[in-house]
Order: C-alpha cells, then sequence, then structure tokens
C-alpha cells in the first residue's frame, strides 16, 4: 500500500468514527446533522464519506445511504458500541457491558431477514425430518421456521430467553406457522431439551469456548431420537485472514470472553465425542463468509440417553 493510500485508508477510519460517535450519522438517517456540529467540518467528513457511497448529497442536502439505516444485528449504532471497546478489550482483555449487545426481539428479526436466503436453501438440502425439531438459541427461529415450509409434519421449539422468543413467535405468525410453533424460555444450560428428530444450533456455538461447545453439543446429542440429527450453523468455513472473517471474530471476542470462530473439524470433534457421526457439512451461500451448516447424525440403533 502506498503512503497516499494509507493517508486515506486512515482517514476514512478516523471520518467514520468521528461521525459515528458525534450521532451525525444517526442525525442523518433522522434527516438532520446535529446542529452542534461544525457545518464546515461536517461536510468534509461527509465528503470522505460518500467517496465510499456512504452518503451523498441531493438537493435537499446529505443523506445516507439506506443500508446504513436500520435496527439489526449489524445496525451501525450497535456495531459501534461493540467496536468503540476495542481498545479497552485491548489493554484489559474486557468485553462489552452485558446489557449493550444483549439480543432482543428487534435484532433477531433483523437477524431472520437477513438469513432467509441461507435458512431457504439449507432447509431444501436437508429436506422433511417429520418430526419435532428444536432451536437452541433460536433467536428469531429462522433456519428451523424455514424447515417447516416444506415439513407439514414437523413441528418447531424454539428454546431462547423469554424476550427474544417475541421476535420468534412474531416471525412463526407472520409466516403462519404459529400452531407448529412453541416457544421454550430459558437457558439452555438448564432447561431439559424435549426429545427431537432434529436439534438446530445456529450461530450459537461461535459464543462459547471449546469446553463448553462440546458440552452444549453433547446436551444437543443427547436430546436426539434414534437417527436423528443435530444440524449446527455457524462461520465454519471461514479462514482466520479473509477480513469478514476476522473482523466478526473480533466482534465475538468483544461479545463474549470466548467468542470465537470455530472450525468444522472442531465441532466434528465435539460431535463425535457426542457420539454423533458428521454426514455433512453444506455450505450456505450467505454474505456471511464461511458460513456452513455441519449435519451429525445420532445412530439408529443406540438406546436414548436421556
Ligand atoms: C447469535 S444469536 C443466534 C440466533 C439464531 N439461532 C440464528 O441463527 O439466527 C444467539 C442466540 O443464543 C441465545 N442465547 C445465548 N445464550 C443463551 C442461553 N444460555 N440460553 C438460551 N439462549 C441463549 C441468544 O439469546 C441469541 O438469541
Amino acid at each position: 500500500m502506498s503512503h497516499v493510500r494509507l493517508n486515506t485508508e486512515l482517514t476514512f477510519v478516523y471520518a467514520v468514527h468521528a461521525a459515528v460517535s458525534t450521532g451525525l450519522l444517526e442525525g442523518l438517517a433522522r434527516g438532520a446533522v446535529p446542529q452542534e456540529l461544525d457545518p464546515g467540518v461536517v461536510d468534509r467528513v461527509l465528503d470522505v464519506l460518500a467517496s465510499r457511497g456512504w452518503v451523498r448529497h441531493d438537493e435537499g442536502g446529505w443523506v445516507v445511504a439506506p443500508w446504513l439505516v436500520g435496527a439489526g444485528p449489524f445496525d451501525i449504532g450497535r456495531m459501534a458500541g461493540i467496536l468503540g471497546h476495542t481498545d479497552r478489550a485491548l489493554r484489559d482483555g474486557g468485553t462489552v457491558m452485558r446489557g449493550e449487545v444483549r439480543h432482543t426481539a428487534d435484532v433477531v428479526r433483523g437477524l431472520a431477514r437477513m438469513l432467509a436466503r441461507p435458512a431457504e436453501h439449507l432447509a431444501r438440502e436437508l429436506g422433511p425430518c417429520g418430526g419435532t425439531v428444536v432451536d437452541v438459541g433460536c433467536g428469531a427461529a429462522s433456519w428451523s421456521l424455514a424447515m417447516l415450509g416444506n415439513d407439514p409434519e414437523a413441528r418447531v421449539v424454539g428454546l431462547d430467553r423469554d424476550t427474544v422468543l417475541v421476535g420468534a413467535r412474531a416471525e412463526a405468525v407472520e409466516r403462519g406457522l404459529a400452531a407448529r410453533f412453541t416457544g421454550l424460555p430459558g437457558s439452555f444450560w438448564e432447561t431439559p431439551f424435549p426429545r427431537a428428530r432434529r436439534v438446530v444450533l445456529a450461530n450459537v456455538v461461535h459464543l462459547l469456548g471449546p469446553t463448553a461447545g462440546a458440552a452444549l453439543v453433547a446436551r444437543c446429542a443427547a436430546a436426539l431420537e434414534p437417527g436423528g440429527e443435530l444440524v449446527v450453523v455457524d462461520v465454519l468455513e471461514g479462514r482466520p485472514h479473509d477480513a469478514d472473517v476476522a473482523a466478526y471474530a473480533l466482534q465475538l471476542r468483544l461479545r463474549e470472553p470466548t467468542g470465537t470462530v470455530h472450525t468444522a473439524e472442531t465441532v466434528g470433534h465435539w460431535c463425535a465425542d457426542a457420539g454423533l457421526g458428521v454426514t455433512r457439512v453444506i455450505p450456505l451461500r450467505a454474505d456471511i463468509a464461511g458460513l456452513a451448516a455441519l449435519v451429525a447424525q445420532s445412530s439408529t440403533t443406540n438406546p436414548s440417553r436421556t
């Protein structure tokens, strides 16, 4: 990289930081530049953001790009709230305060919209299971509700915090699937899992270190009927130095002391330790690099271990 390019890159980073921390972007998203900011500097900062398409100038003044606005996990205010802790975390290894990152019904419904296409793809790849699907840490239950679409005999039990289940129920109602969705409020460490033909564990193991990840996979495995399957969805095929994967891994670490990206190989070992055989890894076409589903089956002959 040339020094001029380095200067441009750094300027962009600091311009974004300032636009977020001063409320400039949020103000613009609501239709007005905050009055206390210096108008001349505002224009220079916004010119820098405009160079990457984050904002544009039209007859009415500055407007933010539509993709910068909105709730969901990648809402810029939420992301900045997490990333703003990077320097502190570097010094003391700490994480973001719980309340700042806890998934809310809004955040998980934003996630559901992002995951709609890969969820449909996974449902088609897996085919019907004809029984109970337990969705552990279900969020808005994107993955399991998509599975109901091509599986008329199946029903979903979604396990998550009660505040999050509000979002899952709303999704189920919106898709006309409320009669086949049951919310099970509680912690996946304490709440007994119902017997399942299929257990979905999506975007949860990235919150856990290896010991807890293996323990949760074992809990899921123990709930499976003979011949049932565990489906673990996560960034399982990410290369650590891919820009998206490196950014994701840093954000996970800022959120949880054990937050990290695990490989399909690691999760496969946890499954084997829990008595499951990995049958396949399905790459998921998604904006999130390396997102994949690992499918592991319990033996058809093993008696239940619950
Ligand atoms: C990143 S979200 C994934 C949501 C969903 N599975 C998906 O892929 O869209 C992680 C979810 O795990 C839930 N979660 C985290 N710890 C939990 C616990 N101990 N018990 C139950 N749910 C938990 C969170 O509330 C959140 O909804």
